[in-house]
């Protein structure tokens, strides 16, 4: 299947903002926490800013999901034939590392909770059941994994705003105007 309209679907733009939120929130949250806050000097506000990390990072489970399964049955619009063959190639790549990058993070994350013995709550309404027990054997793997991988998408995400902004504005080439405009 070939998407021949130069704009994504209207359901894809909203999914991809949404989730842009949703991921920049969470990372800022979660970096908030994990290099600002101690137990020892904040106590329990701490712990609430976590549980807000956890309520608002476990619902890019869900929507990574949709969005893949949107992806794969509403196919992306062709990339700008001013692009060489290897900038192509190398733009698939960085946006199934992106994809990869979102189904990681939560995955990890609730891992982490998990084997520390905490629940992953989804926007306070209810938890994802617990697929592990606390055990500290896997807590010391996917704790450092969960923070690497966050730097890493972090890195990521800085260079699709990069990619996405030359585009615009030194490309002029219509990439980022295809996950914000609808055909008139
Ligand atoms: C897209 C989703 C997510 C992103 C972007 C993200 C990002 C981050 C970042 C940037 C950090 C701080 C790393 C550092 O210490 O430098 C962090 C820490 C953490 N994340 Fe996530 N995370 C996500 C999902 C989750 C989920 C779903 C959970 C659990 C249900 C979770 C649990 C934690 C915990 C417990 C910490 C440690 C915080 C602390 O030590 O104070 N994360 N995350």
């Amino acid at each position: 299947m070939k998407n021949t309209s130069p704009y994504y679907t209207r359901t894809a733009q909203v999914l991809h903002w949404i989730m842009a939120i949703i991921f920049i929130v969470a990372w800022i949250i979660g970096f908030y926490s994990g290099n600002f806050l101690s137990y020892e000097t904040d106590g329990s506000f701490k712990g609430d800013v976590i549980t807000l990390h956890k309520n608002i990072a476990t619902t890019i489970i869900f929507l990574v999901m949709i969005r893949i399964f949107w992806r794969y049955t509403h196919p992306a619009p062709s990339l700008p034939d001013s692009m060489s063959p290897t900038m192509k190639v190398l733009a698939h790549l960085r946006h199934l590392a992106l994809y990869l990058m979102l189904l990681a993070l939560p995955i990890t994350g609730c891992l982490f909770s998990w084997s520390a013995g905490h629940p992953a709550p989804v926007l306070y309404m209810f938890e994802i059941p617990r697929l592990l027990e606390e055990n500290y054997d896997v807590l010391e793997i996917v704790k450092p994994l969960h923070i690497y991988l966050s730097w890493a998408a972090g890195l990521l995400v800085v260079g699709h705003i990069g990619a996405a902004l030359k585009h615009h504005f030194i490309d002029k080439d219509g990439v980022l105007t295809s996950m914000t405009r609808q055909p008139k």
